[in-house]
């Protein structure tokens, strides 16, 4: 029987070609794509992953210079924040040129675009020409986002078909979280933090930034998403997350006492961005309850880390 991973980007560029899927490795987090342009391979993203039709994909681009071929009446903020930032963990949503399908937008006008940093996917996007792929993070819809070729087959495995799909394994990812989406139709706004922080976006833009409030909110993004199966919890510091695991502690949970594991990654929030994901999965592997997190500053991927610990949060387990 044929292997569902592959390290072989020529493998992955065909399945493609031919209308399957194959998750890439990426520097934020593994995506399942399907080549842009062909429809039912859009619409089987949808159904592999269980994600409700009108959540738009994300287009990834093999070069920066393909904008013009996605995108129309590009503004030169976007062109700055690209030019900084691509190949990298940015995606800006942009007016979509004719190329850009209903179901690869939900039907929205705009699109997001991004052409990732990983060697591995540079060379299935270039193997394919001038195409580019839809993709969307390579996870259940609603679960924790895949940093791994093995997320990736834990998730979706039993969905994709080694005759068609692949799995192309990367490595684990560096970034760790999702990429930054500034919304650059009107005034720019970062509709989700992501690798490429705050400050960073603020200082390509150097002009006025739209506010943003509350947790991300670009469609189709709900209040609970990145969520492991364990209850996650979010306090203010190590004292408050002590205090919650001794309160925890003393329940049961279908007749046995709870297990409670507390994350602080706050010494070094590049290496908890890269290991949140894991850490998080891990957690469900070891049947921890209650995954405790100690909030991180909002600087630098912290702000990344605070809106997916929000949202993890936000979810009800379903341990
Ligand atoms: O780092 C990433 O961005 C990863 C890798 C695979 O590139 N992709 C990713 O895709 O996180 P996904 O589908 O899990 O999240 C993308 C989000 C969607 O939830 C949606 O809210 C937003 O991007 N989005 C994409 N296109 C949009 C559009 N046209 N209008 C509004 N929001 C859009
Ligand atoms: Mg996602």
């Amino acid at each position: 029987m044929r292997e569902l991973v592959t390290t072989d980007p020529a493998r992955a560029a065909e399945c493609l070609g031919n209308g399957g899927l194959a998750a890439l490795p990426t520097e934020t987090v593994y995506g399942l794509a399907a080549d842009a342009e062909q429809v039912a391979a859009v619409r089987r993203v949808f159904a592999v992953k269980g994600r409700p039709a009108g959540h738009p994909l994300i287009v990834h681009l093999g070069d920066p210079a393909a904008l013009d071929d996605w995108a129309v009446e590009i503004p030169e903020v976007a062109r700055d924040l690209v030019a900084a930032c691509w190949p990298g963990p940015l995606t800006v949503l942009l007016r979509r040129s004719p190329r850009v399908s209903d179901d690869v937008t939900g039907g929205r006008d705009t699109v997001g675009l991004r052409v990732p940093a990983h060697p591995g996917t540079a060379g299935v996007l270039a193997r394919l020409g001038d195409r580019a792929v839809a993709a969307p993070s390579a996870n259940r819809f609603g679960r924790v986002s895949p940093t791994s070729a093995g997320h990736v087959v834990a998730d979706l495995g039993d969905r994709l078909d080694a005759h068609r799909d692949c799995v192309l394994d990367g490595g684990p990812a560096t970034i760790g979280v999702e990429s930054t989406i500034v919304d650059c139709t009107g005034v720019p706004q970062i509709l989700r933090p992501g690798g490429i922080s705050t400050d960073a976006i603020e200082a390509i833009v150097a002009g006025p930034l739209a506010p943003r409030s509350g947790p991300s909110r670009a469609a189709g993004m709900l209040a609970g998403h990145y969520a492991p199966r364990a209850a996650v919890h979010v306090v203010a510091g190590p004292d408050a997350a002590a205090a919650l695991e001794r309160a925890l502690t003393g329940r049961t949970v279908a007749g046995r006492t709870a297990t409670v594991r507390i994350i602080d990654g706050r010494d070094d929030l590049v290496a908890w961005a890269r290991t949140l994901y894991a850490d998080l999965r891990r957690a469900d592997d070891d049947g921890i309850d209650h995954v405790v997190a100690v909030r991180p500053p909002a600087e630098g991927l912290g702000h990344a880390l605070r809106d997916r610990l929000a949202k993890a949060a936000a979810s009800a387990p379903t341990r």
